[in-house]
């Protein structure tokens, strides 16, 4: 069946990662997926998230399949974190059904499965540059796609004026995929002036947001990093979200995230929920627990929710420290090239400006694995690798 078959190339995210754990090089160093690390360079299981498996392990009474939609306590605490928890319209009008879904991968196709149903010609939006897998997903589920500009590599800032000449000309009934903080890989972002604007054209031109919503708490906390969906949600119009615990409760491998589709309306909800559920079950039938159950444990058991902040605003501040080191590392090995924008850059990324020939060298002579087009991982920084990182990046550059 294979033999006259090419292989597919490794993946250019989690392919690097199998590639690391081959290096020989005893100072190799992994920047690329975009997973945290501690000072000592490990990813850590968080202390709420195993205060809340302890009990899991002595109260869980069963392995019994799950609602299609998930355990409904779950997909509360997910609207809670998406739409706050007091006085939520959305919430109190019923206006957005919610399925947990397997992490922010899984929840993405879910949508784009959902939308290719019910809107077969549209066109998927999607901003230059992005995450990578963004155009798997959506080509995966039939999508024809189509980009808009967002990032501009001259000015390291975001392109807003050509973003939104764009988005103005995208006929109604397509999709537009934003990512809803901490953009993946620029890490700039849509600001507080900017997001009610690109709302308030979503329900003017008639296209469909939808929210990529996987650094929840890594721009500067669980309730500013939500104004993108807070603004679409004011709209009243159908939009979409993906969330992922991922990376907030370093949930990585427990696949849990959740797709979340806001509708004008309580009976349009119920029905966007039906095929939400028949969706679901032709894919995976119903999702798996166990993440859910410690995302549900933690965010209803006060003192765990508190210590999951305290943890979630640690990892953002050791991130910080990073950049913070990283700039002035390459500053002070008379590095040319101006890198201070990393230190404005939010969440786990930096877009560094470095080439992909760069990349390419720092890789095969130093064991540094950076993402093509220089996106680093800055959460994969520490006191023990950030000299060697610098110094080799001084190298790369000064050849
Ligand atoms: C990343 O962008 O590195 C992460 O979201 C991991 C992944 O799945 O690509």
């Amino acid at each position: 069946m294979w033999k006259s078959v090419t292989a597919a190339p490794a993946d250019s995210i989690l392919g690097l990662t199998e590639a690391f754990k081959k290096d020989q090089n005893p100072n190799k160093v992994n920047l690329g997926a975009g997973v945290y690390k501690n000072e000592q360079g490990i990813t850590p299981v968080l202390a709420c998230v195993k205060d809340a498996e302890r009990i899991l392990l002595g109260s869980e009474q069963t392995k019994s399949y799950l609602p299609i939609s998930g355990d409904p306590v779950y997909t509360d605490c997910v609207q809670h974190l998406l739409f706050g928890e007091e006085d939520s319209e959305v919430i109190s009008s019923r206006r957005a059904a919610t399925a947990h879904a397997p992490g922010g991968t899984g929840a993405l196709r879910i949508g784009a499965e959902l939308l290719k149903e019910f809107k077969p010609e549209a066109s998927v939006w999607i901003s230059t540059p992005t995450w990578a897998n963004h155009n798997g997903i959506f080509a995966a589920a039939g999508f024809e796609l189509k980009s808009y500009p967002y990032y501009d590599a001259e000015t390291k800032a975001l392109k807003y004026e050509e973003m939104m000449s764009t988005l103005h000309r995208i006929p109604a009934g397509d999709i537009v995929l934003l990512h809803g903080c901490c953009h993946n890989p620029s890490g700039v972002d849509l600001n507080a002036e900017q997001w009610p604007e690109v709302a308030a054209l979503a329900a003017e031109k008639g296209w469909i947001g939808f929210l990529d919503f996987a650094y929840q708490g890594f721009g500067d906390d669980v309730e500013s990093d939500r104004q993108g969906v807070e603004e679409f949600s004011k709209t009243g119009c159908d939009f979409f979200v993906a969330s992922s615990f991922s990376k907030n409760f370093g949930l990585y491998n427990e696949r849990t995230g959740a797709i979340t589709v806001i509708s004008p309306t309580a009976q349009e909800t119920e029905v966007a929920l039906s095929h939400l559920k028949k969706t679901v079950r032709v894919c995976y039938s119903n999702p798996p627990a166990h993440g859910g159950l410690i995302v549900k444990t933690v965010l209803t058991e006060p003192s765990f929710e508190k210590s999951w902040r305290t943890e979630l605003a640690e990892m953002c501040n050791r991130i910080v420290a990073m950049r913070s080191a990283f700039v002035n590392g390459l500053a002070e090995r008379g590095v040319d090239q101006d890198f201070s924008c990393i230190k404005k850059q939010r969440g786990m990324f930096s877009f560094s400006g470095l080439t992909d020939e760069t990349v390419s060298w720092l890789r095969d002579n130093k064991g540094i694995y950076v993402v093509g087009g220089g996106r680093i991982n800055v959460a994969g920084l520490t006191a023990a690798n950030v000299d060697y990182v610098c110094e080799s990046i001084a190298e790369a550059l000064h050849r």
